[in-house]
């Protein structure tokens, strides 16, 4: 009836941007990604406290706002007619600080609830169920580097290769805490309505995950900084060519950019990456990050960076 269980934001290289369904959840396109591995969410959830009503609480606080997500995810995995639940989480990163807090939630939330539900589907399973709470959730069922298949009516997630196998880390250059102004499945719909490059976005997704694979399976820095870097920025053109345009970017995020292209002319092996915020997230072999970081840290507006190497899936820590 009780279960605790955690699990690590990841970050996409060969991203998720689209979906095929929208009432499922499935993403257009397939991605890949790094599993992360200081940053985590922890949920808890109990089972048949006797409340009429779900009830959530993250970083010790109500949060109404996420509780429909998380009690439709809650059916899903333990079905409609199930006790109501209380839920706690709590992560060691802030919401809002560009990192995809919902995917290590949910890839937490549905190992935790399966568990506290009595039940003992397979890492897949859950990875469906994850991805249809949120997709990017369904990568965090695995460690090290991911990738997730998107079928016509279903989704295949495994990892490619352990953290331990290609010792990278990624370093996020956090430039603001604002809230974005759209939410990331909104802006896919918009992107895919309105947008002239998201045919050719999800035509090409093929090439760049097929390159991308090649990359890691040879450790191939060199390769898989130039896939992620046009991967990023052909979503990001994505999102310009919406109508109304969504940019996430703002002067800061340029300037990191440049700090990077700098690093790189040096001689330095690191790529860049950015999702649906204006946070610079820098991808570098372990050894290099100490430049790497302090490079970032000194770039006018950077507020302060976070680090992390890669991590293992999501896993249950407790249950009675
Ligand atoms: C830019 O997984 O947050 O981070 O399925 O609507 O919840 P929903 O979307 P979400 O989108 C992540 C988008 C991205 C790219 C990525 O992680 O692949």
């Amino acid at each position: 009836m009780h279960a605790v269980a955690e699990a690590q934001p990841n970050i996409a290289l060969v991203k998720y941007w689209g979906k095929r369904d929208i009432g499922e959840n499935l993403p257009a396109v397939g991605s890949l990604s790094l599993t992360l591995d200081s940053l985590w969410t922890r949920m808890q959830v109990d089972f048949g406290g006797g409340g009429r009503r779900d009830e959530l609480e993250v970083n010790g606080k109500p949060a109404a706002a996420m509780q429909v997500r998380v009690s439709r995810c809650l059916d899903r995995v333990a079905g409609v007619d199930r006790p109501r639940a209380r839920v706690v989480s709590e992560s060691n990163f802030p919401i809002g600080a560009g990192l995809a807090s919902s995917a290590s939630a949910f890839a937490a939330l549905v190992v935790a609830a399966a568990h506290a539900a009595g039940k003992e589907p397979d890492q897949l399973a859950l990875a469906k169920l994850a991805g249809q709470a949120s997709g990017s959730a369904a990568r965090s069922l695995y460690g090290g580097i991911v990738e997730l298949k998107a079928g016509e009516s279903d989704i295949d997630v495994y990892s490619l290769l352990d953290a331990a196998a290609w010792p990278l880390t990624v370093i996020v250059a956090v430039n603001s805490e604002i809230a974005k102004p759209v939410a990331s499945g909104e802006a896919m719909i918009r992107g895919a309505a309105t947008s002239p490059f998201y045919a050719s976005w999800v035509a090409r997704q093929e090439a760049d995950l097929a390159a991308a694979r090649r990359a890691v399976a040879a450790r191939d820095f060199a390769g898989l900084a130039g896939v992620a870097e046009h991967n990023c920025l052909k979503m990001h053109s994505l999102m310009w060519t919406s109508r109304p345009p969504i940019v996430y970017w703002n002067p800061v995020t340029i300037a990191c950019l440049e700090a990077i292209r700098e690093l790189q002319a040096a001689g330095a092996p690191v790529f860049f990456t950015m999702d649906a915020g204006p946070q610079v997230k820098a991808v570098c072999p372990a050894d290099a990050a100490d430049e790497v970081r302090t490079t970032l840290a000194a770039v006018p507006g950077v507020k302060r960076t976070m680090e992390s190497g890669l991590g293992a899936g999501a896993r249950l820590v407790d249950q009675t």
